[in-house]
């Protein structure tokens, strides 16, 4: 019986985290990326999930592809932004236009 309540105190603690996670993505998106793309809502649905986690991986090879020659150039190819990949992609994959997830403010 302890046994499954560590278990399942530890499933929790997972997936609080998995979701603090998603709320830092989500502030980083509101601060980097409404600008020019609008709101959470709006920007994640822009790419289905698993384009969302092919375009962070690799710190974002494919993202930055997408915004050479833009006015994000110099942004996506920052220190800056590279620290928020790991989050953006939380918030992004979570979100994407396939998930049927919508975030709950933003
Ligand atoms: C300075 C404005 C600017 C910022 C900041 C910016 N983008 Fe973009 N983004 C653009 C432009 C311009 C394009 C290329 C034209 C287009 O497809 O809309 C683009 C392209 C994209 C595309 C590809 C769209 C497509 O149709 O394939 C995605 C997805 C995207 N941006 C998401 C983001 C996310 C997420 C962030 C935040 C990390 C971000 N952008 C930050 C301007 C910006």
């Amino acid at each position: 019986m302890k046994k499954l309540l560590t278990g399942l105190l530890i499933l929790s603690l997972g997936a609080m985290s998995a979701q603090a996670e998603i709320k830092k993505g989500q502030k980083a998106y509101l601060k980097q990326c409404k600008k020019c793309h609008g709101n959470g809502t709006k920007g994640a649905s822009m790419k289905t999930q698993d384009e969302w986690n092919e375009a962070f991986a690799n710190e974002g090879t494919v993202f930055k592809s997408w915004h050479k020659g833009t006015k994000a150039q110099k942004y996506v190819s920052g220190k800056k932004f590279k620290k928020y990949v790991p989050h953006l992609k939380d918030f992004l994959s979570e979100y994407g236009s396939d998930s049927g997830n919508v975030p709950s403010c933003g």
